[in-house]
């Protein structure tokens, strides 16, 4: 019998809101403040409309997972959220298993609030914890302390089966004692997933021009190298072992919108400077939507979808990006499936190297994976893999 893959392959809808009380001086995602408010309403609309674009060009899916990402998507109105959510029902299936996440900033966290977007079919929140030294959230220019974080952490586990945190580790003066011990009051407070990002100097923001300038100073190499081999190994004790190269959780607790990215599956993005990726007449094509709020806004209402950017990519495009994005799982990569997207094979005499160097192994059912002192050189790893 023919499977329908409609049916079994996993879609998933990503939901940009870009909206944030303040701008942190680290952060370079597509996040704006508007102090003079948002026309929630008329946003929610042509969110709604770029939904029904987006169903027009892959219809028939079943949606195994939404994720409302920012910005800060806590500060939209449960209504809002639900009417996305009814907008996503209207034109695709949705799976009833569905996992509907909502990244919150512990700022904008009210338990009132976190029950709307229950009701509203929200089943898991991820919450921008960051720290819970009040002095370092003071330097990322949180304006929250670390027990308000604590307590917003205790609202979404009393209002939803699942949550995670994410944290930013590898800051300013921060030594392995001193994440250790953080580290371990976190795990106190954790459910079913972590998220730990080193924090990265972006480019355009104003850590840039500190760190350029000298006045703010990241620990080197060796000590980020240290403490990303401590936060590991403290994790896999407290049974949050790493799924993916900064993400964390018990098993069966993986975040299963991420893993639809990282395993080279089908997403639509939708909202301000959303990416997607979907799969149409047999090509996968690349899509990204003007990132700037107003305009994406004006953008739809006169054409229907915000996007700029609506590509093909070719054989080898495709297989290097599930190259790129699927050696970051634990699990690592299947090579007959890289194989069927590109029709070329792994150099076996490269796998041969980098085994030999540590880097990579093969598992018992063939499967391609980054071992752990691997990881922190996966861009490498990928780069000579790719090549
Ligand atoms: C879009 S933000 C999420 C949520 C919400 N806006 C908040 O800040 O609470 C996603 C996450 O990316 C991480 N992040 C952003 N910029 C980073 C940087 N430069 N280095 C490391 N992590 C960063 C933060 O942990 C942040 O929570
Ligand atoms: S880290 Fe979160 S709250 Fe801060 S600017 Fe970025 S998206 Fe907004």
């Amino acid at each position: 019998m023919m499977l329908n893959m409609s049916l079994t392959t996993p879609f998933a809808v990503y939901v940009h809101w870009p909206f944030c009380l303040s701008k942190c001086p680290y952060c370079d995602f597509n996040s704006h403040v508007r102090h003079n408010g948002v026309d929630e309403a008329r946003f929610v609309r042509a969110y709604a409309t770029e939904i029904a674009a987006a169903a027009d060009r892959v219809p028939g899916r079943t949606v195994s997972s939404i994720f409302f990402g920012g910005g800060t998507p806590s500060l939209m109105q449960p209504a809002s959220v639900a009417a996305i959510l009814d907008a996503i029902a209207k034109h695709w299936r949705v799976a009833p298993d569905v996992e509907i996440t909502l990244e919150a900033n512990p700022t904008s966290v009210e338990a009132a609030r976190f029950r709307g977007f229950r009701a509203a079919g929200v089943n898991r929140v991820s919450l921008g914890v960051q720290s819970l030294d009040d002095a370092a959230l003071k330097e990322l220019g949180r304006l929250h302390s670390a027990q308000e974080a604590l307590d917003a952490v205790a609202i979404a586990r009393a209002n939803f089966e699942r949550y995670s945190f994410d944290l930013i580790y590898a800051r300013p003066r921060q030594s392995l004692e001193s994440w250790a011990a953080e580290l371990r009051r976190a795990l106190a407070h954790a459910g079913d997933h972590l998220s730990m990002y080193q924090l990265t100097i972006e480019p355009d923001t104003p850590f840039f021009g500190l760190h350029k300038a000298g006045k703010l100073v990241v620990p080197n190499e060796d000590l980020a190298r240290d403490l990303y081999d401590l936060t590991q190994a403290i994790c896999v004790k407290a049974g949050l072992p790493a799924y993916e190269i900064s993400n964390h959780a018990r098993p069966g607790g993986e975040c299963r919108h991420n893993l639809v990215y990282w395993r080279g599956h089908d997403y639509a993005g939708i909202g301000p400077g959303a990416h997607g990726r979907l799969t149409i007449d047999g090509r996968r094509v690349a899509t990204e939507t003007e990132k700037r709020p107003e305009s994406w806004l004006m953008r739809v209402e006169a054409a229907g979808s915000g996007l700029i950017v609506d590509e093909k990519l070719t054989a080898g495009e495709t297989a290097d990006e599930f190259l790129l994005m699927g050696l970051r799982l634990a699990e690592g990569i299947e090579p007959a499936r890289y194989t069927a997207l590109s029709g070329r094979t792994l150099d076996p005499k490269r796998i041969a190297i980098l085994r030999e160097e540590g880097a990579v192994e093969t598992t018992t059912d063939g499967r391609l994976r980054v071992t752990l002192s691997g990881f922190p050189i996966l861009d490498a790893v990928v780069a000579d893999l790719a090549a």
